[in-house]
């Protein structure tokens, strides 16, 4: 029997490919191991958005040249963003890889193994766009009762520090009968969530159908009678009143939202290229808080972003204290070769980034614990997903704003009773990114 393992790197996007390569690999017969060292196949799904997380990759594939040498005929796939980015360089760069696919061709990725075995020689296939949306491969999920879905792939927006156009291409979105049609096979295999996945779901549609649809989106996927519907990313820019609408009109789209706002200066979101301003984000997070009074909103941000001031980084403090995020994915600048910023002048110093990093994680900690603490003594319905992973006695899921609960498994039960049912819990206590309760019993 072969084997194969996985390692993921990156963005929820990273993840589903990962899972239709799990999929794929499953197809063959090959059986997943949690080692490298006991690995026929080890497939590597990467992502370049940041410099930390391409050397990182390095470093792993790079150290696995013993694993292979002690496991004659393992062979080492690197695919995802650093794949399409490089291409035949990481092959020069790291000669005992043997197969580097891109972002649009994971479904070959099965022929160019055999093709390695059979030849003993490394294959190398990077297509400058993908043809579908691998939606018709087979996959294995990570959790039971939760699929990603992508609706777009690809992105439009050149924000002048990222990398990602670049490496996943131009927008393009799946019609929404195919992803209608997905959903609905996914809740009659018992899935309870979907997060359908995109660089920008708000312009979901543009290409098709020559103006967005996310909103309809969100009501046809509702419709298919999926429980819990989740989202991301939703650039601000483009964040309709008809998208606002559709999440109070849907029981099932999850009161959370992804909203990326980058800085809080107005001159560097000029510089970013984000078409918005702190004063447009902060009225946008009016109009969603009106509709939706229990919203959780996320956040990513970056400091450091070249010309940044002290003055423009107390306007990423102001904004940041002015919506009490729920959670906040805090970056330093990066500069990514081939994207504007990495050409800027006012490079910011490390440490300058370094010290308003701290300031700024400081600051998102004690929002997000404000907003756990504001659920004690409140009934959330949390989706158990199965057993904390530190603790086998204590259930594990997720509020509707996705908090992770902790909650006792009753004398006398298991597990698997509860995984995959929606029940409620009274919140009794809260940390910065967990909450943990008793369950109140009732189903919903
Ligand atoms: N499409 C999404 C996410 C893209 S990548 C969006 O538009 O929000 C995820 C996050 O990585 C970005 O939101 C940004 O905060 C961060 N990021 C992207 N490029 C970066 C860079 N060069 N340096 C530091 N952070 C970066
Ligand atoms: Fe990158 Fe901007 Fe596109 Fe997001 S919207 S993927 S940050 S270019
Ligand atoms: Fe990284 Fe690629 Fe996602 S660069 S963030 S894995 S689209």
């Amino acid at each position: 029997m072969q084997t194969y393992l996985i390692r993921t790197f990156g963005c929820q996007m990273n993840k589903h490919d990962s899972e239709r390569v799990a999929g794929l690999l499953g197809a063959q017969g090959l059986e997943p191991v949690e080692a490298a060292e006991d690995a026929d196949v080890v497939v590597f799904m990467t992502c370049c958005v940041r410099e930390n997380a391409d050397e990182r990759l390095r470093g792993q594939v790079r150290s696995l040249k013993s694993v292979k040498a002690a496991r004659p005929g393992q062979l080492i796939a690197v695919g995802g963003c650093i794949g399409q980015r490089d291409g035949e360089t990481l092959l020069r760069q790291i000669p005992h890889i043997d197969v580097v696919f891109g972002t649009h061709n994971l479904a070959h990725l099965p022929a160019l193994l055999e093709s390695a075995r059979q030849q003993h020689q490394p294959q190398v296939e990077v297509l400058a766009e993908s043809t579908d949306f691998n939606s018709d491969l087979p996959t294995v999920r990570e959790h039971r009762w939760h699929a990603w879905v992508p609706i777009t792939s690809g992105c439009n927006n050149f924000c002048s520090y990222c990398i990602v156009p670049h490496v996943r291409g131009r927008e393009r979105s799946r019609t929404l009968e195919d992803i209608v049609t997905e959903v609905e096979g996914l809740v009659s295999q018992g899935v309870l969530e979907v997060t359908l996945l995109g660089q920008n779901v708000n312009s979901y549609g543009r290409d098709l159908y020559g103006e967005p649809r996310f909103a309809e989106a969100l009501r046809a996927v509702g419709a298919t009678g999926i429980k819990r519907i989740r989202f991301a990313t939703s650039h601000p820019k483009d964040l309709s009143a008809d998208t606002i609408a559709a999440m109070v009109e849907v029981d099932a789209v999850m009161p959370y939202v992804h909203l990326p706002v980058q800085s809080g200066s107005d001159t560097v979101l000029a510089a970013m290229n984000r078409h918005y301003t702190q004063a447009d984000y902060l009225a946008l997070v009016e109009r969603i808080k009106a509709a939706l009074p229990h919203i959780a909103i996320s956040t990513d941000i970056i400091v450091g972003f070249p010309g940044e001031t002290e003055q423009d980084f107390e306007g990423t403090l102001e904004i940041v204290r002015a919506v009490g995020f729920d959670q906040a994915f805090t970056f330093i600048y990066s500069p990514r070769e081939g994207t504007p910023a990495a050409r800027m002048d006012g490079q910011v110093p490390r440490e300058v980034s370094q010290e308003r990093f701290d300031r700024l994680i400081e600051l998102v900690q004690s929002s997000a614990l404000e907003n756990s603490l504001s659920l004690v003594g409140t009934v959330q319905p949390i989706l158990i997903e199965g057993t904390s992973k530190r603790d086998e006695t204590m259930l594990a899921g997720r509020t509707r704003t996705n908090k992770m609960v902790h909650a006792p498994l009753p004398e006398g039960h298991v597990a698997d009773e509860y995984a995959g049912r929606i029940v409620d819990v009274v919140i009794d206590h809260a940390q910065t990114w967990f909450l943990s309760g008793q369950l109140a019993g009732t189903d919903q």
